[in-house]
């Protein structure tokens, strides 16, 4: 298996390289130090810091209830591990849609407390506001369509997104706007193989998708999700590479088995 595992950092021009060339982007989320390393240290180009943390880490059913100050922790765990991947990190529910000012001090708060290299924000023209003035500051900005978890309530359910014209055209269109404002990425999330095709082919900044087929520049998948750490959640675009679930599970049932015959520790393990 041939991955770039060279010290040299990734930047968003190396991206928008990557993506002339063709070569594909991948990108994993993570939230803590120690999966940041394992993941950074294999050679993965974007660790996103994504506000999944909210459902993986905290338990939470959505990604609504994660606050600034919890994705600056995660985030600032995160960076400390981190020598060659591009992290970028989740701007969380209500830091940054009704208010531009709010959003800059919102991406200020990552880039400074949490040493993050970009923010992503989910939307199109309606945070137009807020995406140019984070660009202003010269923070990158990674854009996100389609499925935008941060508005179930609006959409009320988690199916694929922008199957209908109309949706689909809005897409395409908040796309251009992401573009022109000066987004360094985009991530389609949950929409149809063939839209997301056609917005890698017109769109010339990095297109990554999940749920969103193999025509785009780089994939993305929660690092939890395809390790199989998380059983419950198996939407049909998400391959397992791992069923860490059940080697942690008989781990752990072999400790306490080991405990239990004083069969841990043994003299060697003793000072
Ligand atoms: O928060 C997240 O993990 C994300 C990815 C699903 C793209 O936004």
């Amino acid at each position: 298996m041939s991955v770039h595992t060279e010290v040299k950092k990734i930047t968003t021009h190396q991206l928008q390289m990557m993506k002339s060339r063709g070569e594909k982007i991948s990108m994993l989320t993570a939230y803590d130090y120690s999966m940041a390393k394992i993941i950074d240290a294999a050679g993965i180009d974007i660790i996103l810091v994504g506000d999944s943390a909210s459902n993986v880490m905290a338990g939470n059913e959505t990604t609504l209830p994660i606050t600034l100050d919890q994705m600056i922790y995660h985030t600032n765990s995160v960076t400390k591990a981190v020598k060659r991947a591009f992290v970028v990190a989740d701007m969380p529910f209500g830091t940054y849609q009704g208010d531009s000012h709010e959003a800059l001090r919102s991406a200020v708060r990552l880039m400074k407390e949490a040493a993050a290299h970009a923010v992503k924000m989910e939307g199109g023209s309606e945070i137009k506001e807020s995406v140019d003035r984070v660009l202003s500051a010269g923070v990158p900005v990674m854009g996100h369509l389609g499925l935008t978890p941060q508005s179930i309530y609006k959409f009320g359910t988690y199916s694929v997104r922008a199957r209908e014209e109309e949706e689909a055209q809005k897409l395409l269109e908040d796309a251009y706007v992401l573009q022109a404002c000066g987004c360094f990425a985009i991530v389609l999330e949950k929409i149809p193989s063939e839209l997301a095709k056609k917005v890698a082919e017109e769109i010339k900044i990095p297109i990554i998708g999940i749920g969103a087929g193999q025509d785009v520049d780089g994939q993305v998948l929660v690092v939890h999700d395809m390790l199989g750490i998380n059983k419950e959640f198996k939407p049909r675009f998400l391959r397992r590479y791992a069923d860490l679930h059940t080697i942690m599970t008989e781990a752990v049932q072999q400790y306490i088995t080991d405990v239990r015959n004083k069969d841990f520790p043994n003299e060697k393990e003793c000072y």
